[in-house]
Protein backbone atom coordinates (compact mmCIF):
# COMPACT_ATOMS: atom_id res chain seq x y z
CA UNK A 1 0.00 0.00 0.00
CA UNK A 2 2.47 2.48 0.79
CA UNK A 3 4.69 1.37 -2.06
CA UNK A 4 2.13 1.70 -4.15
CA UNK A 5 1.26 5.32 -2.58
CA UNK A 6 4.77 6.32 -3.23
CA UNK A 7 5.11 5.31 -7.01
CA UNK A 8 2.12 7.24 -7.43
CA UNK A 9 3.52 10.36 -6.07
CA UNK A 10 6.50 9.68 -8.11
CA UNK A 11 4.40 9.40 -11.19
CA UNK A 12 2.93 12.63 -10.55
CA UNK A 13 6.23 14.58 -10.11
CA UNK A 14 7.44 13.40 -13.07
CA UNK A 15 4.11 14.30 -15.27
CA UNK A 16 3.00 17.09 -14.00
CA UNK A 17 6.21 19.43 -15.41
CA UNK A 18 6.20 17.36 -18.44
CA UNK A 19 2.75 18.28 -19.18
CA UNK A 20 3.31 21.80 -18.41
CA UNK A 21 6.31 22.26 -20.53
CA UNK A 22 4.94 20.10 -23.68
CA UNK A 23 1.38 23.16 -23.05
CA UNK A 24 3.89 26.36 -22.67
CA UNK A 25 5.92 25.08 -26.27
CA UNK A 26 2.59 25.47 -28.25
CA UNK A 27 2.23 29.33 -27.67
CA UNK A 28 2.91 31.05 -30.13
CA UNK A 29 3.78 35.41 -30.24
CA UNK A 30 1.01 36.78 -31.91
CA UNK A 31 2.84 40.70 -31.86
CA UNK A 32 1.24 43.69 -30.90
CA UNK A 33 -1.20 44.59 -33.24
CA UNK A 34 -3.54 41.96 -32.24
CA UNK A 35 -3.49 42.82 -28.89
CA UNK A 36 -4.40 46.68 -29.89
CA UNK A 37 -8.13 46.10 -31.20
CA UNK A 38 -9.52 45.36 -27.89
CA UNK A 39 -6.92 47.43 -25.21
CA UNK A 40 -6.19 50.27 -27.56
CA UNK A 41 -5.58 52.41 -24.16
CA UNK A 42 -2.78 50.16 -23.06
CA UNK A 43 -1.11 50.00 -27.25
CA UNK A 44 -1.31 53.67 -27.76
CA UNK A 45 0.40 54.74 -24.49
CA UNK A 46 2.97 51.65 -24.71
CA UNK A 47 3.98 52.63 -28.11
CA UNK A 48 5.27 56.21 -26.57
CA UNK A 49 7.78 54.13 -24.36
CA UNK A 50 11.22 53.70 -24.80
CA UNK A 51 10.04 49.70 -24.42
CA UNK A 52 8.76 49.90 -27.69
CA UNK A 53 11.29 51.23 -29.87
CA UNK A 54 13.70 49.24 -27.73
CA UNK A 55 15.49 47.91 -31.22
CA UNK A 56 15.80 50.90 -32.99
CA UNK A 57 17.71 52.25 -30.27
CA UNK A 58 19.90 49.54 -29.67
CA UNK A 59 20.56 49.46 -33.85
CA UNK A 60 21.27 53.10 -33.86
CA UNK A 61 23.63 53.21 -30.80
CA UNK A 62 27.32 54.81 -30.90
CA UNK A 63 29.09 53.28 -27.78
CA UNK A 64 27.84 49.53 -28.43
CA UNK A 65 28.06 47.18 -31.63
CA UNK A 66 24.51 45.87 -32.69
CA UNK A 67 24.30 42.40 -33.35
CA UNK A 68 21.77 39.54 -32.46
CA UNK A 69 22.69 39.20 -28.60
CA UNK A 70 20.82 42.23 -28.51
CA UNK A 71 17.73 40.96 -29.02
CA UNK A 72 17.56 39.06 -26.04
CA UNK A 73 16.86 42.13 -23.91
CA UNK A 74 16.23 44.99 -27.09
CA UNK A 75 13.35 42.83 -28.98
CA UNK A 76 10.30 40.23 -27.86
CA UNK A 77 11.19 36.54 -28.21
CA UNK A 78 15.23 37.32 -29.17
CA UNK A 79 13.26 38.07 -32.65
CA UNK A 80 14.15 40.96 -34.93
CA UNK A 81 10.51 40.36 -36.85
CA UNK A 82 8.80 41.11 -33.42
CA UNK A 83 10.51 44.39 -32.53
CA UNK A 84 10.25 46.37 -29.36
CA UNK A 85 9.49 45.21 -25.90
CA UNK A 86 6.08 44.17 -26.91
CA UNK A 87 2.81 43.63 -24.79
CA UNK A 88 3.49 39.77 -24.79
CA UNK A 89 7.57 40.49 -23.75
CA UNK A 90 5.86 41.20 -20.10
CA UNK A 91 1.85 39.48 -20.56
CA UNK A 92 3.65 36.19 -21.98
CA UNK A 93 3.11 34.69 -25.78
CA UNK A 94 -0.67 35.60 -26.98
CA UNK A 95 -1.99 32.55 -29.51
CA UNK A 96 -4.11 30.78 -26.87
CA UNK A 97 -4.98 33.62 -24.15
CA UNK A 98 -6.12 36.52 -26.86
CA UNK A 99 -9.55 35.19 -27.60
CA UNK A 100 -12.33 36.82 -26.25
CA UNK A 101 -14.17 33.98 -24.37
CA UNK A 102 -10.92 33.02 -22.59
CA UNK A 103 -9.23 36.71 -21.88
CA UNK A 104 -12.39 37.84 -20.22
CA UNK A 105 -11.74 34.84 -17.40
CA UNK A 106 -8.44 35.97 -15.61
CA UNK A 107 -7.85 32.81 -14.04
CA UNK A 108 -8.68 30.61 -18.18
CA UNK A 109 -6.28 33.44 -19.61
CA UNK A 110 -3.63 32.81 -16.98
CA UNK A 111 -4.01 29.01 -17.51
CA UNK A 112 -3.34 29.75 -21.38
CA UNK A 113 -0.66 31.53 -21.25
CA UNK A 114 -1.42 34.82 -19.81
CA UNK A 115 1.68 36.35 -17.39
CA UNK A 116 0.47 38.83 -14.95
CA UNK A 117 3.57 40.60 -14.60
CA UNK A 118 5.83 40.83 -11.38
CA UNK A 119 9.58 41.71 -10.23
CA UNK A 120 10.63 38.17 -12.04
CA UNK A 121 9.20 39.36 -15.56
CA UNK A 122 11.43 42.65 -15.51
CA UNK A 123 14.50 40.89 -14.14
CA UNK A 124 15.18 38.69 -17.80
CA UNK A 125 16.25 42.13 -18.76
CA UNK A 126 17.05 44.59 -16.36
CA UNK A 127 19.50 41.92 -15.01
CA UNK A 128 21.83 44.64 -13.18
CA UNK A 129 24.76 43.14 -15.47
CA UNK A 130 26.59 45.68 -17.87
CA UNK A 131 24.18 48.18 -18.75
CA UNK A 132 21.06 46.97 -17.55
CA UNK A 133 20.54 48.56 -14.75
CA UNK A 134 18.02 46.45 -11.91
CA UNK A 135 14.39 47.85 -11.78
CA UNK A 136 12.15 48.32 -9.11
CA UNK A 137 8.58 46.57 -10.06
CA UNK A 138 6.58 48.10 -7.47
CA UNK A 139 8.28 51.39 -7.96
CA UNK A 140 7.72 51.16 -11.47
CA UNK A 141 4.44 50.26 -11.54
CA UNK A 142 2.83 53.53 -11.24
CA UNK A 143 5.54 54.99 -14.53
CA UNK A 144 3.05 54.69 -17.20
CA UNK A 145 5.64 56.35 -19.14
CA UNK A 146 7.64 53.08 -18.62
CA UNK A 147 4.73 50.77 -19.36
CA UNK A 148 1.21 51.90 -20.07
CA UNK A 149 -1.70 53.49 -18.89
CA UNK A 150 -3.86 51.72 -17.41
CA UNK A 151 -7.58 50.97 -18.55
CA UNK A 152 -8.64 49.21 -15.31
CA UNK A 153 -7.54 49.88 -11.83
CA UNK A 154 -4.80 47.36 -10.70
CA UNK A 155 -5.57 44.94 -8.41
C1 LIG B 1 -10.87 39.89 -28.37
C2 LIG B 1 -10.45 40.93 -27.48
C3 LIG B 1 -9.10 40.79 -26.80
C4 LIG B 1 -7.86 40.58 -27.40
C5 LIG B 1 -7.53 40.36 -28.86
C6 LIG B 1 -6.89 40.64 -26.32
N1 LIG B 1 -7.52 40.88 -25.12
FE1 LIG B 1 -6.63 41.06 -23.30
N2 LIG B 1 -8.45 41.25 -22.39
C7 LIG B 1 -9.68 41.28 -23.06
C8 LIG B 1 -10.75 41.40 -22.07
C9 LIG B 1 -12.23 41.48 -22.38
C10 LIG B 1 -10.12 41.41 -20.78
C11 LIG B 1 -10.81 41.48 -19.41
C12 LIG B 1 -10.60 42.82 -18.78
C13 LIG B 1 -11.14 43.93 -19.64
O1 LIG B 1 -12.35 43.99 -19.87
O2 LIG B 1 -10.31 44.74 -20.14
C14 LIG B 1 -8.69 41.35 -21.04
C15 LIG B 1 -7.73 41.40 -20.05
C16 LIG B 1 -6.35 41.45 -20.27
C17 LIG B 1 -5.35 41.63 -19.24
C18 LIG B 1 -5.62 41.86 -17.76
C19 LIG B 1 -5.55 40.56 -16.98
C20 LIG B 1 -5.80 40.83 -15.51
O3 LIG B 1 -6.85 40.44 -15.01
O4 LIG B 1 -4.93 41.42 -14.86
C21 LIG B 1 -4.12 41.61 -19.85
C22 LIG B 1 -2.77 41.78 -19.20
C23 LIG B 1 -4.37 41.41 -21.27
N3 LIG B 1 -5.72 41.31 -21.48
C24 LIG B 1 -3.38 41.36 -22.23
C25 LIG B 1 -3.59 41.09 -23.57
C26 LIG B 1 -2.53 40.94 -24.56
C27 LIG B 1 -1.06 41.08 -24.26
C28 LIG B 1 -3.13 40.68 -25.76
C29 LIG B 1 -2.46 40.40 -27.09
C30 LIG B 1 -1.57 39.22 -27.11
C31 LIG B 1 -4.56 40.68 -25.52
N4 LIG B 1 -4.80 40.92 -24.19
C32 LIG B 1 -5.52 40.47 -26.51
C33 LIG B 1 -9.84 41.21 -24.42
C34 LIG B 1 -8.86 40.97 -25.37
C1 LIG C 1 20.56 41.77 -20.54
C2 LIG C 1 19.70 42.65 -21.31
C3 LIG C 1 20.30 43.56 -22.34
C4 LIG C 1 21.11 43.22 -23.40
C5 LIG C 1 21.62 41.85 -23.81
C6 LIG C 1 21.39 44.46 -24.11
N1 LIG C 1 20.75 45.50 -23.50
FE1 LIG C 1 20.83 47.46 -24.04
N2 LIG C 1 19.63 47.96 -22.46
C7 LIG C 1 19.11 47.07 -21.56
C8 LIG C 1 18.33 47.80 -20.58
C9 LIG C 1 17.58 47.18 -19.40
C10 LIG C 1 18.44 49.16 -20.89
C11 LIG C 1 17.80 50.34 -20.15
C12 LIG C 1 18.87 51.17 -19.49
C13 LIG C 1 19.13 50.90 -18.04
O1 LIG C 1 18.88 49.79 -17.52
O2 LIG C 1 19.64 51.81 -17.37
C14 LIG C 1 19.25 49.23 -22.10
C15 LIG C 1 19.59 50.41 -22.76
C16 LIG C 1 20.31 50.50 -23.93
C17 LIG C 1 20.56 51.73 -24.66
C18 LIG C 1 20.10 53.13 -24.28
C19 LIG C 1 20.75 53.65 -23.04
C20 LIG C 1 22.26 53.54 -23.04
O3 LIG C 1 22.82 52.99 -22.07
O4 LIG C 1 22.91 53.98 -24.02
C21 LIG C 1 21.28 51.39 -25.78
C22 LIG C 1 21.80 52.31 -26.85
C23 LIG C 1 21.48 49.93 -25.73
N3 LIG C 1 20.88 49.44 -24.59
C24 LIG C 1 22.15 49.20 -26.71
C25 LIG C 1 22.38 47.83 -26.64
C26 LIG C 1 23.10 47.07 -27.65
C27 LIG C 1 23.70 47.67 -28.92
C28 LIG C 1 23.12 45.78 -27.23
C29 LIG C 1 23.82 44.60 -27.87
C30 LIG C 1 25.26 44.75 -28.09
C31 LIG C 1 22.39 45.71 -25.97
N4 LIG C 1 21.97 46.97 -25.65
C32 LIG C 1 22.18 44.54 -25.24
C33 LIG C 1 19.25 45.71 -21.57
C34 LIG C 1 20.06 44.99 -22.42
C1 LIG D 1 12.38 41.92 -23.00
C2 LIG D 1 13.20 42.77 -22.11
C3 LIG D 1 12.54 43.69 -21.13
C4 LIG D 1 11.55 43.41 -20.21
C5 LIG D 1 10.81 42.09 -19.99
C6 LIG D 1 11.33 44.63 -19.45
N1 LIG D 1 12.15 45.62 -19.91
FE1 LIG D 1 12.24 47.54 -19.24
N2 LIG D 1 13.58 48.02 -20.69
C7 LIG D 1 14.14 47.12 -21.58
C8 LIG D 1 15.05 47.81 -22.46
C9 LIG D 1 15.87 47.19 -23.58
C10 LIG D 1 14.99 49.18 -22.10
C11 LIG D 1 15.74 50.33 -22.75
C12 LIG D 1 14.93 50.86 -23.87
C13 LIG D 1 15.59 52.04 -24.56
O1 LIG D 1 16.33 52.81 -23.93
O2 LIG D 1 15.31 52.19 -25.75
C14 LIG D 1 14.05 49.28 -20.96
C15 LIG D 1 13.74 50.45 -20.29
C16 LIG D 1 13.01 50.51 -19.11
C17 LIG D 1 12.85 51.69 -18.28
C18 LIG D 1 13.43 53.05 -18.57
C19 LIG D 1 12.38 53.84 -19.31
C20 LIG D 1 12.81 55.25 -19.62
O3 LIG D 1 12.22 55.82 -20.55
O4 LIG D 1 13.70 55.78 -18.97
C21 LIG D 1 12.10 51.32 -17.19
C22 LIG D 1 11.69 52.18 -16.01
C23 LIG D 1 11.77 49.91 -17.36
N3 LIG D 1 12.33 49.46 -18.54
C24 LIG D 1 10.99 49.19 -16.49
C25 LIG D 1 10.59 47.87 -16.70
C26 LIG D 1 9.72 47.14 -15.80
C27 LIG D 1 9.14 47.70 -14.51
C28 LIG D 1 9.58 45.89 -16.33
C29 LIG D 1 8.76 44.74 -15.78
C30 LIG D 1 7.35 44.99 -15.56
C31 LIG D 1 10.33 45.84 -17.57
N4 LIG D 1 10.94 47.05 -17.74
C32 LIG D 1 10.43 44.74 -18.41
C33 LIG D 1 13.90 45.77 -21.63
C34 LIG D 1 12.92 45.10 -20.92
C1 LIG E 1 7.21 46.38 -19.60
C2 LIG E 1 6.18 45.41 -19.37
C3 LIG E 1 4.84 45.57 -20.04
C4 LIG E 1 4.57 45.73 -21.37
C5 LIG E 1 5.56 45.84 -22.50
C6 LIG E 1 3.13 45.76 -21.49
N1 LIG E 1 2.55 45.63 -20.25
FE1 LIG E 1 0.55 45.49 -19.85
N2 LIG E 1 0.93 45.50 -17.84
C7 LIG E 1 2.19 45.52 -17.29
C8 LIG E 1 2.06 45.59 -15.85
C9 LIG E 1 3.21 45.66 -14.87
C10 LIG E 1 0.67 45.59 -15.55
C11 LIG E 1 0.00 45.58 -14.20
C12 LIG E 1 -0.04 44.15 -13.73
C13 LIG E 1 -0.89 43.90 -12.52
O1 LIG E 1 -2.08 43.64 -12.70
O2 LIG E 1 -0.36 43.93 -11.41
C14 LIG E 1 -0.01 45.53 -16.84
C15 LIG E 1 -1.40 45.50 -16.99
C16 LIG E 1 -2.06 45.35 -18.20
C17 LIG E 1 -3.49 45.22 -18.36
C18 LIG E 1 -4.51 45.20 -17.22
C19 LIG E 1 -4.74 46.60 -16.67
C20 LIG E 1 -5.61 47.40 -17.61
O3 LIG E 1 -5.07 48.25 -18.33
O4 LIG E 1 -6.80 47.18 -17.68
C21 LIG E 1 -3.75 45.11 -19.71
C22 LIG E 1 -5.09 44.96 -20.38
C23 LIG E 1 -2.46 45.17 -20.39
N3 LIG E 1 -1.45 45.31 -19.45
C24 LIG E 1 -2.28 45.08 -21.76
C25 LIG E 1 -1.08 45.33 -22.43
C26 LIG E 1 -0.96 45.46 -23.87
C27 LIG E 1 -2.09 45.32 -24.86
C28 LIG E 1 0.36 45.72 -24.14
C29 LIG E 1 1.02 46.02 -25.47
C30 LIG E 1 0.44 47.09 -26.27
C31 LIG E 1 1.07 45.71 -22.84
N4 LIG E 1 0.16 45.48 -21.85
C32 LIG E 1 2.45 45.88 -22.69
C33 LIG E 1 3.39 45.45 -17.97
C34 LIG E 1 3.55 45.54 -19.34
Amino acid sequence: MKKTLKWAIAGLVAVVPLALSAQAANYTYVGAKKCKMCHHVEYTSWQTTTHAKATDVAKASKTRKYGPECLKCHATNHDANMPGVQCEACHGPGSAYKKFPIMKDRAKAVANGLNIPSQATCNQCHTGQGHSHKVDFKKEINNKKAIHKFKHPIK
